[in-house]
């Protein structure tokens, strides 16, 4: 409950950076959630500005709180992507992908002039790596990909477990783009962009959810108030 307020508290300071006539990049995660429901109470903003999502599930709360939604292709640029984290640092760089959006939240973080974090202070961490990095993979040759991965992290002195993301019910998790996740547990991380670039150039890789000087600032959500650091 307290977290959720928290969450609920970081929602409601992220909105009042969206003015009308933005365009808006809307994130994925219980986090965002709020803001979407907020979004959903305004309907000036939600008339005013244009939003693309960063997934299916984005999308299909968004249109529940009757926002439209708009292919990525519809913008040449986002002036904003508010987005939640699993992991963020003191110098904003992050861990995504635990809901395995990675993909298109990064493709939208990219095009997006100023891209804000919300957060609870449980993902405001010293060093990246508790939470397992999500990487996602081609269909073909999982094992393949992961032994590559394994080399670069050996590279490193890290020799995490590596588990192909698996639903409830033992199907491989797919994720929007119908690729499959893994997750590297690491423990902890060094080296960000040195591992981000060697793994991200494995052929079988698409992306990884490391997010390496992106966020523009971050809004923590307390019990009672959210503050805002920035980073850029
Ligand atoms: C989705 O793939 C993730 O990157 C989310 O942004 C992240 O998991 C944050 O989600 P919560 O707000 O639910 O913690």
């Amino acid at each position: 409950m307290v977290t959720q307020q928290k969450k609920i508290n970081a929602a409601k300071l992220a909105i009042t950076k969206i003015t009308s006539g933005m365009n808006i990049g809307l994130g994925t995660g219980s986090t965002a959630n709020e803001l979407i429901k907020l979004l959903g109470d305004n309907p000036v903003l939600k008339d005013k500005c244009r939003f693309a999502c960063t997934s299916t599930q984005t999308e299909l709360l968004a249109k529940n709180n009757s926002i439209h939604i708009e292919e990525i292709d519809n913008f040449n640029y986002l002036d904003l992507t508010i987005d939640g984290a699993d992991e963020i640092d003191h110098n904003g760089n992050m861990i995504k992908g635990g809901g395995g959006a990675l993909l298109r939240e990064k493709m939208i973080a990219s095009i997006s002039k100023n891209y804000i974090i919300i957060v609870d202070e449980t993902k405001y961490v010293d060093k990246l790596g508790k939470f397992p990095l999500p990487v996602e993979i081609v269909k073909f040759g999982p094992k393949s990909t992961i032994t590559l991965l394994k080399n670069i992290f050996s590279e490193y002195d890290l020799y995490p477990e590596i588990k192909i993301r698996m639903n409830d019910n033992g199907s491989h998790f797919n994720t929007d783009g119908g690729n499959l996740v893994v997750d590297c547990y690491c423990a902890e991380l060094h080296s960000l962009n040195e591992i981000k670039t060697k793994i991200e150039s494995v052929p079988g890789v698409i992306t990884s959810g490391l997010f390496i000087n992106m966020a523009s600032s971050m809004i923590l959500g307390e019990k009672e108030k959210a503050s805002e650091v920035l980073f850029k």
